[in-house]
């Protein structure tokens, strides 16, 4: 089969990241067009990546007859939409977590996405995809946890990130910090289980940044979760770790526990210094899963070249962000929220 040609929309922190892949490392991948509202990074795609194709408008970049696939790299709001008209149009989609920030919304978007059932449809939950967390996901189905009681999930940003969010925070909705962080979380926590999330309660605080409370974002948030079979998951999401990068599963099972990056380790490098031993640390997500986004981009292709559906699903997207979506409602009315899925 020829090689798989894609167009991508978003070329900022992720999407510049996505598209070197396409271009450079994923085989069989060609990145035929890019579209973007900030025109340098358009010629980025052109001078550095050898993009052919390049646009303004989304629109006009899915109506190429060019393309046998889109990579949507785009701020969340704009998911939904974008996946609708490329399923429309007889593309392939890769999309960005999270699939969308409303339930109803979304739910429209799986109908159309299973009204296409010969197209591939990949959401990026790209921990799946990385090599520790499938060594431990093989070892709780093998059962060599027994059966898990307590799933705790750290996902925490560099504070050097900090300062540009809180300047920009309001200008892009990232949904909150449940949908936009921990939502990655969430999915590990039904991906470990196999089981949905029923009752949450989640607290919150800002204190580096107590402008934050203006714009009703959090800097640290909490939450503690019961599964459908009374499985504990607690999770902590936020935007200040001053160390880098941080995060860390922690799985607790009958026969045993296991931890993933509970030292969120740069490499196998130990500095004997004035400090004491210093571990250096990785700084930022495309550093800690550089491996994994390149791992879930060659399953996209792998998928479309052998006619079937990755794994990570729509449903997976909506489940997660049903969760998300009550998390924030805990937050905001300071109550336990209940799902039903
Ligand atoms: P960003 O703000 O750095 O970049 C957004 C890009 O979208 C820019 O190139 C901008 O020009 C483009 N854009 C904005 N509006 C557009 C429109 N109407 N039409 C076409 N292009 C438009 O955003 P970032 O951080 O790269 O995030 C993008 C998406 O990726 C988000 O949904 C985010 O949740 C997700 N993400 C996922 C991560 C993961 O760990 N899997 C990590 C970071 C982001």
């Amino acid at each position: 089969m020829s090689s798989i040609r894609l167009g991508i929309v978003g070329l900022g922190r992720l999407g510049k990241i996505h598209a070197m892949n396409i271009a450079k490392h994923i085989p069989g991948a060609t990145l035929t067009a890019a579209c973007s509202i900030v025109e340098e990074e358009l010629e980025f795609a052109t001078n550095k990546l050898g993009v052919e194709e390049t646009y303004l408008t989304y629109e006009e970049m899915v109506n190429s007859p060019n393309l046998d696939a889109v990579c949507i790299v785009s701020p969340s709001g704009f998911h939904t939409e974008q996946i609708r008209l490329a399923m429309e149009k007889g593309l392939h989609v890769f999309c960005e977590k999270p699939i969308g920030l409303e339930i109803a919304d979304i739910e429209k978007t799986i109908e159309i996405i299973e009204s296409h059932p010969d197209q591939v449809f990949q959401l990026g939950f790209m921990r799946r995809y990385d090599e520790s967390y499938q060594y431990a996901k093989e070892m709780v189905d093998s059962g060599e946890l027994g059966e898990l009681t307590v799933i705790r999930c750290y996902g925490i940003d560099p504070s050097s990130g900090l300062e540009s969010f809180v300047k920009f925070a309001g200008a892009s909705n990232s949904g909150g910090l449940f949908a936009d962080m921990s939502i990655h979380d969430i999915d590990l926590v039904r991906w470990f289980s196999n089981k949905e999330v029923k009752r949450v309660w989640a607290i919150g605080k800002n204190a580096a940044y107590p402008e934050l409370d203006e714009v009703n974002e959090l800097e640290t948030g909490a939450a503690m979760m019961q599964l459908e079979d009374k499985t504990i998951a607690i999770l902590v999401a936020g935007r200040n770790a001053v160390h880098g990068y941080h995060v860390e599963t922690e799985l607790i099972g009958t026969k045993g526990m296991l931890r993933i990056a509970a030292v969120p380790e740069k490499n196998l490098v130990s500095v004997f210094n004035e400090h004491g031993v210093v571990r250096p640390t990785s700084q930022h997500f495309p550093e800690r899963f550089q491996e994994a986004f390149m791992n879930e981009m060659k399953e996209f292709i792998s998928c479309i070249k052998e006619k079937r559906q990755p794994e990570v699903s729509a449903f997976d997207g909506l489940q997660g962000t049903k969760v998300a979506i009550a998390l924030q409602q805990s937050i905001d009315t300071n109550q336990i929220v209940e799902l039903h899925n």
